[in-house]
């Protein structure tokens, strides 16, 4: 039953998708005499925490209650009181939490504060589904840096255009839909300034209520086309520049005075430090990109380590041809023994597409204090 209650809570947590970054989703179920007479998730960003919202939500008394949380209860004052003072003051009287929060700062104070209000605590059930669940928020919280993933789209010869440079579409219309998905859950979207050049991409969520995410280009010396629909189109969604010291004041002013925001990096062989860019995201609240390319940029992001996670679609057909570009660019590595390597895969069909994903065995590693 413990394993039941607690999947239940995982299931809440999930509906907090897209809306709670960069917060954990979390989620919280209370139970009395072997029945469910609480529940509740993360609904919003800044709004009550899961624990507030399963006490609130329970239609009898939770005294002597057993609640069921996915992450552990917080104790200090953030946009919200703390959860750990409410859960004391309801008595409740058991708490199983899934992990502890991985923030060093305050991991094991939670527990610390409900075991010395005579609170029976136990942590670590279900611990890897939640560092799972919310990779982006452990990587976030400890790293101050954004969770990446690089996503693209191949034929089943690992082609991304035709040689004429055609390339919608290569995947199916299913697969699309679910990269929409993911640009509503992430918080940035990143691509080089070569791709808005050459495709004038929009780079929105095209779902029904959905909210698009912000538009990260790297550009070092602002070449972007005035005219492009991210600087033209500031109303559907907010546009970042990535630029270096080279760039000019003007160019700086124009894209300012058409609502678009400029950062200056520093630089790293000519073009933008992706690490020092990713330090400048983190401290904008971004904790999640995705990565959409071009060529070049995936190679350079690879190079410097920046990317967490790749997800790659591939279409039943074949494309061709010596020229025709393949998702990732750049120089490319001399030795099979320097290749990026990709770990725990997993593999899914869409529709007629297979989704390959997997993580960076090189990424940076965050020590999440276990459970
Ligand atoms: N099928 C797909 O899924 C897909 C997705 C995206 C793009 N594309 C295609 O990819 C093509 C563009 O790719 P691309 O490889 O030519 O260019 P890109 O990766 O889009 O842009 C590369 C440019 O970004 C700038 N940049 C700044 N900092 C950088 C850094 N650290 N590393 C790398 N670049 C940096 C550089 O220009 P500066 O030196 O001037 O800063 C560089 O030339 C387009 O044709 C587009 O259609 C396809
Ligand atoms: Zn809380």
């Amino acid at each position: 039953m413990e394993l039941y209650y607690m999947n239940l809570a995982f299931d809440l947590a999930e509906k907090g998708r897209g809306k709670v970054n960069p917060n954990p989703m979390v989620g919280a179920v209370i139970v009395k005499n072997n029945k469910i007479i609480g529940q509740g998730y993360h609904e919003q960003y800044g709004k009550n925490h899961a624990e507030i919202n399963a006490l609130n939500s329970a239609k009898e008394d939770v005294e002597g209650a057993t609640m069921y949380v996915t992450l552990e209860p917080c104790y200090h004052y953030g946009k919200t009181p703390p959860c750990v003072e409410k859960i004391i003051e309801n008595k409740i009287e058991k708490v199983i939490i899934a992990s502890l929060d991985p923030n060093p700062l305050v991991s094991g104070n939670g527990i610390k504060k409900l075991r010395n209000a005579g609170i029976y605590v136990e942590v670590g059930l279900l611990d890897e589904k939640n560092k799972k669940l919310n990779e982006v928020f452990m990587k976030y919280i400890v790293k101050k840096k954004p969770f990446v993933v690089m996503k693209s789209a191949m034929s089943l010869d690992g082609k991304i255009a035709t040689y004429s440079g055609e390339s919608k579409w290569i995947s199916s219309e299913k697969s699309r839909k679910q990269v929409h998905k993911l640009r509503n859950e992430f918080m940035g979207i990143l691509v080089g300034v070569n791709t808005v050049i050459k495709d004038d991409p929009e780079l929105t969520c095209r779902l029904e209520n959905c909210t698009n995410p912000i538009r990260i280009i790297v550009d070092s010396t602002l070449r972007i086309p005035l005219n492009s629909k991210v600087v033209k189109e500031s109303n559907k969604a907010k546009t970042i520049i990535v630029t270096t010291e080279k760039a000019d004041k003007y160019s700086i002013k124009n894209l300012e005075s058409n609502g678009v925001k400029v950062i200056i990096a520093k630089s790293k062989d000519n073009r933008v430090d992706l690490d020092n860019m990713m330090k400048k995201l983190g401290k904008l609240k971004i904790d999640s990109i995705l990565l959409e390319g071009g060529s070049s940029l995936n190679f350079s992001a690879l190079e410097q380590n920046i990317v967490d996670k790749i997800q790659v679609y591939i279409a039943p057909k074949i494309i061709g041809g010596q020229n025709s570009k393949t998702p990732i660019g750049g120089k490319g590595i001399d030795l099979l023994q320097d290749a990026f390597k990709v770990k725990d895969i997993t593999l899914k069909t869409i529709g007629e597409d297979i989704l390959i994903e997997g993580y960076f065995e090189g990424r940076e590693k965050v020590n999440c204090l276990q459970a």
